[in-house]
């Protein structure tokens, strides 16, 4: 098992390794002493992934007299709701959990935010603890306390900030995830090797393959760098009123395309894929970059199997969702640009034409030309 540390106050850590090894089990015992947490534990999955990996995970929690109890919930976007919500605290309440007992999550990123936010709302607060099992919530979601359900109408609007106390990344618990799932994971991979670190560029440039099937020590490596961008990002701006929106490279493109397609076409890395093309190529047309940095991108994401163009999109129902319509008064968003690899920028209001080419080109409306 390697350790990294998510730095924010109290810093927590973020270990990468078999969930068999002595370290889970001695750093779950510890914060249980430290915190004098009581049963029962509450350990939140889905449908896919409890069958897969709650009973190991249970049987680990019994052997530290936590008296897990199981709640699962249908797997996908739509449990994050408040529905589902409103479930899980019943369920909970049924279960016993009191004020110390601690919340497990284990499952993707949905569950991660769904058990997340109950930790943070049930009772005013229980700690939690999270065992990630997709590539996107191993190496972003699971990492850095925002934790939040839907409304119909719009996306993480009821959500807190709270912290895990411990996060941990099984790798081998990818082998069962689906294939597309996997890539669109490592989009993801991507955009935290573009913000934070060239080296991890060079590594999925040169050695990365789309599927698991990646030597486990490489593969480990890759994991842990993709972390570690995200906790330094994390550690800098806890609360997300700055540094760390550079996150969202590729996102504000990405975001707009799965809202035009009602969040039905796209897995969120697939649009992510195709928003960090679009956002390296206006930071070419910018000035920021050079052209190849597009290439570059493209080139790996299209190795991946992901896409890089939202084909047969309206380019004017993406610019409404944009804010970049006529009234173009309700604000745009912010962009997330590069000026050298490694070097994300903050951009308020890019040149507005070029916003619409690049927009134009992203639904396969060329803008390359212009
Ligand atoms: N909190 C944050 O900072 C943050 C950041 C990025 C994304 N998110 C959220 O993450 C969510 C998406 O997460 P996701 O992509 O992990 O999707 P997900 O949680 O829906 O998981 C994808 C699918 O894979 C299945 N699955 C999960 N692990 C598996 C495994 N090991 N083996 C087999 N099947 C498995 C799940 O059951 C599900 O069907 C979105 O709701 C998004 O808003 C949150």
């Amino acid at each position: 098992v390697r350790v990294l540390w998510c730095r924010v106050d109290p810093a927590y850590p973020v270990a990468v390794g078999s969930r068999e090894d002595s370290f889970v089990c001695e750093t779950i015992e510890r914060i249980h002493r430290e915190g004098t947490w009581a049963p029962p534990a509450a350990v939140i999955t889905d449908a896919n992934v409890g069958p897969l990996y709650a009973p190991s995970l249970c049987a680990l929690l019994e052997r530290l007299g936590l008296e897990p109890r199981l709640v699962t919930v249908e797997p996908g976007e739509g449990s994050k709701s408040l529905d589902t919500y409103g479930r899980v605290c019943g369920e909970l309440l049924e279960a016993g959990v009191s004020r110390r007992s601690p919340v497990v999550a284990l499952g993707g990123g949905v569950v991660g935010d769904l058990a997340g936010f109950t930790a943070a709302t049930f009772g005013r607060g229980l700690p939690w603890i999270s065992f990630p099992t997709t590539l996107l919530a191993q190496v972003d979601s699971s990492i850095g306390g925002k934790v939040a359900v839907n409304l119909t109408a719009a996306k993480n609007m009821v959500g807190a900030f709270h912290q895990p106390r411990f996060v941990l990344s099984d790798p081998s618990c990818l082998e069962t995830l689906p294939p597309r799932e996997y890539r669109s994971g490592l989009a993801e991979v991507l955009k935290a090797a573009l913000v934070g670190d060239p080296q991890l560029l060079s590594l999925l440039e040169d050695r990365v393959q789309a599927a698991p099937g990646d030597p486990p020590d490489l593969f480990e490596e890759i994991l842990e760098r993709a972390i570690a961008v995200k906790c330094d990002v994390v550690a800098e701006d806890e609360r997300d009123t700055g540094r760390r929106h550079v996150l969202n490279l590729g996102h504000t493109f990405g975001h707009s395309l799965e809202s035009a397609t009602g969040y039905g076409r796209f897995l969120h890395g697939e649009a992510v894929a195709i928003g960090l093309s679009a956002a390296l190529w206006l930071s070419s047309r910018m000035g920021l970059m050079d052209g190849e940095g597009v290439e570059r991108v493209e080139a790996i994401l299209t190795r991946w199997e992901l896409p890089i163009r939202a084909e047969g999109l309206d380019s004017e129902s993406v610019e409404r969702i944009m804010g970049y319509d006529k009234k173009f008064a309700q604000g745009v968003p912010l962009f997330i640009l590069l000026e050298d690899w490694g070097r994300p920028v903050i951009v308020r209001r890019p040149p507005e034409d070029l916003v619409r080419q690049a927009i134009r080109r992203m639904v396969g409306r060329g803008g390359d030309e212009a």
